[in-house]
């Protein structure tokens, strides 16, 4: 596709202060599009000033849901380089989604490109301050106008920017965990591999009740017996109990997330026992009364790695490692940072340079 043509805003915002950021409050000043229908693939990429889009009511992904987006982080180092953080992972994953909700897939060298070409013309607007990034949210939604239920025949990718700053209030410091025995988040067969609206959806009533009870995050449970460990909010969930650290498998329910692939590789390279199985929740919980449940974190782009301080379950709450953050958390969130800013060598070569 060559060079993207670029319409440049005549009103850039005032850029805020690198203090003040939250997470994905303010976009910036430009946005990238390029649309796909049915026998010509995708066509019209291109750069112009950010601003709202313009959909007909009737509009499918408005009605029936038929998105699916991405998220990942580029960031900058001292020198003033700036780095994305396994960009091509994530783009095959944004495909796998496509797949999953019967959208058309992007060749991953078009979204790379489109990644460094809008963070390369905004590249003012990655932070400086330690723990800050631009986050990038690509997203596919269906455009066609019509409310008869099936897979669209056009759709628009679009491409956004959010200077951002750390995910979660607290920081990376201990978090409240619910595990909730009354809200699932996915089955499987259904749509939970995929990074998918619908999915954000479905766990935000879980989200409020969990808040209402005083915690930070649901942990969901399996959508079948109610029994096995399956996500952390919009995370993905880790545990280590004893000499061994256990995440559950990906076996169609939770997402192949990016942080989750990265910490297991890490911890593998480390010589730590790592299993991708089933866990219960009686077993952490066990586990937590008999004090060999050491550790537990949450794994997201967004948080990185986030401790979880309190486990509460059917009206027990266990406190773990003294509701500090543990040794192995810090170490994974340390690591991880350590590439991701370019303080550390990249063993894996999971960072990418952009080119401004
Ligand atoms: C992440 O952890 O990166 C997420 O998926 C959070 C995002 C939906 C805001």
């Amino acid at each position: 596709m060559g060079q993207f043509p670029i319409t440049r805003t005549t009103t850039p915002k005032q850029k805020p202060a690198d203090d003040a950021l939250a997470f994905g409050k303010v976009l910036t000043d430009h946005m990238f599009l390029m649309e796909y229908n049915e026998g010509k693939g995708w066509h019209s990429p291109r750069i112009v000033p950010y601003g709202p889009l313009s959909l007909d009511p009737a509009t499918s992904v408005l009605h029936y849901g038929q998105a699916i987006f991405d998220g990942l982080k580029a960031f900058r180092s001292e020198d003033g380089r700036i780095r994305l953080f396994r960009a091509d992972r994530h783009a095959e994953r944004f495909n796998r989604s496509a797949k999953i909700m019967c959208m058309p897939e992007l060749p991953v060298d078009i979204i790379r490109q489109s990644f460094d070409a809008l963070v390369g013309l905004e590249h003012d607007w990655v932070p400086r301050k330690p723990g800050t990034a631009l986050y990038i949210r690509p997203t596919i939604i269906a455009t066609d106008v019509m409310l008869g239920v099936h897979p669209a025949h056009s759709y628009l990718y679009f491409l956004i920017l959010s200077p951002v700053g750390t995910y979660y209030k607290e920081g990376v410091k201990p978090v409240r965990i619910l595990a909730s025995d009354s809200h699932v988040r996915a089955v499987k067969g259904g749509t939970g591999e995929a990074k998918t609206a619908a999915n954000y959806a479905a766990s935000l009533a879980g989200q409020r009740d969990a808040e209402a009870a005083g915690y930070t995050q649901v942990l969901y449970l399996d959508g079948v017996q109610r029994k096995y460990l399956d996500e952390v909010g919009t995370m993905n969930i880790m545990v280590r109990i004893g000499d061994e650290v256990i995440t559950p498998p990906l076996a169609g329910t939770i997402l192949d997330g990016v942080t989750r692939n990265s910490a297991l590789q890490l911890m593998r390279d480390w010589g730590l026992t790592v299993s991708e199985r089933p866990i219960t929740i009686d077993e952490v919980m066990q586990a937590g009364r008999d004090g060999t449940l050491r550790e537990m974190w949450g794994t997201g782009t967004a948080a990185v790695v986030s401790p979880v301080g309190t486990l509460g379950y059917k009206g027990e709450d266990i406190t773990i490692n003294g509701g500090q953050t543990g040794e192995l958390t810090q170490k994974l969130y340390d690591t991880i940072t350590g590439i991701q800013y370019g303080r550390s060598n990249d063993p894996h070569g999971w960072t990418s340079l952009v080119p401004v």
